[in-house]
C-alpha cells in the first residue's frame, strides 16, 4: 500500500490552515523536575490533506496532539482551529467546540459496550440534543458505507472484532461532519491486516469525503497512508515533510535518533 502513498496533490495556496499553532509551550512540573514537552512550536496544517505526527516516545506527540484538540493547555502560545482560538475559550465553550467541530479516534477505541455500533456512531448527536441538520443523514449513510459497516449496525462492540470497532470510532469522528479528525496511535491495538483496513478507511476519509485527519503514530508503515509528516525531536519540531517519500521520511526518523 505505498505505491498510492505520498503522492497527493496540494490543496489551492490560499485556503486558510485547518490548524494553526504559534509559539506553543507545554512544561510539567517545577523546579528540578521541570518536563518541557513541547518547546514554542510553530505548524500550520493544511485543510483536506492527512498529517501524521511522528518521532521517537517522549518527543512531545500526544501533547501536541492533546493542545491542537483542546484536550489540554498550553503553558505559552496559541492554538487556533479553523480559525477558531482555542486558546481563548472558556472550558464550557472548549468543550462543545470539541464536541461539535472535532473527531476523535483513540487506541482504546472508546466505544460504549451497551450501545449497537449505529448508536455509538449517533452518540455525539444524542449527547448534543442535535438535530441532524439538512444532508447529514445522507453524509452519515455514506461514512457507514465507507467504512464498509452497514451490515454491522446492530452489532454491539463485543461483538465486533478490534479493526471492526475502530471503524466504528472512525465513522462517529466522521458522522458529525468534524473540521478536523485526530487519532492517537489509532492502529496500537490493532494486528497487521486491521490496521491496512483501518488506515485505507482513514486516507479514503481524506481523500473521497474531504476531512482533514491529524494522526500521532510511531510505525512508518502507518506514516506511509498520510500525504504529509510532521517530525517532532525533543519538544521541536525538527521537520514538516509535505508530500515525502516513505525514504525521506525514514531518514528523517534516522537522522533524530542519532
Ligand atoms: N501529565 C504529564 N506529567 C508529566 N510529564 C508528562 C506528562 N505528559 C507527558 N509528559 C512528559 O512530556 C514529554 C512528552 O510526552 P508525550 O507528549 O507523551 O510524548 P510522545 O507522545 O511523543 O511519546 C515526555 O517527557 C513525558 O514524560
Ligand atoms: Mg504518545
Amino acid at each position: 500500500m505505498t505505491s498510492t502513498s505520498f503522492s497527493h496533490p496540494l490543496p489551492a495556496h490560499d485556503a486558510p490552515p485547518a490548524a494553526t499553532v504559534r509559539g506553543l509551550s507545554k512544561t510539567y512540573g517545577h523546579g528540578d523536575t521541570t518536563v518541557h514537552a513541547l518547546r514554542s512550536v510553530d505548524l500550520d496544517l493544511a485543510p483536506g490533506r492527512f498529517t501524521a505526527i511522528m518521532g521517537p516516545s517522549g518527543s512531545g506527540k500526544s501533547t501536541l496532539m492533546h493542545c491542537l484538540a483542546g484536550l489540554d493547555r498550553p503553558t505559552e502560545g496559541t492554538v487556533a482551529i479553523g480559525g477558531v482560538e482555542l486558546t481563548s475559550l472558556g472550558d464550557d465553550q472548549l468543550t462543545r467546540f470539541r464536541r461539535d467541530r472535532l473527531g476523535f479516534v483513540f487506541q482504546a477505541f472508546n466505544l460504549l459496550p451497551m450501545l449497537t455500533a449505529r448508536q455509538n456512531i449517533m452518540l455525539p448527536f444524542e449527547l448534543a440534543g442535535r438535530r441532524l441538520e439538512p444532508g447529514a443523514t445522507e453524509r452519515i449513510e455514506q461514512v457507514i458505507d465507507v467504512l464498509g459497516l452497514r451490515d454491522r449496525l446492530d452489532h454491539r462492540p463485543g461483538e465486533l472484532s478490534g479493526g471492526q470497532q475502530q471503524r466504528v470510532a472512525i465513522a462517529r469522528a466522521l458522522a458529525s461532519d468534524a473540521d478536523v479528525v485526530f487519532a492517537d496511535e489509532p492502529t496500537g491495538n490493532l494486528d497487521s491486516t486491521a490496521s491496512g483496513e483501518v488506515l485505507s478507511f482513514l486516507r479514503r476519509s481524506v481523500t473521497d469525503l474531504g476531512h482533514t485527519v491529524i494522526m500521532v503514530t510511531h510505525e512508518l508503515d502507518a506514516a506511509a497512508y498520510a500525504d504529509d509528516v510532521v517530525v517532532l525531536a525533543d519538544g521541536r519540531i525538527r521537520e514538516h515533510l509535505v508530500a515525502p517519500s516513505r525514504e525521506q521520511v525514514a531518514a528523517t526518523l534516522e537522522a533524530g535518533v542519532r
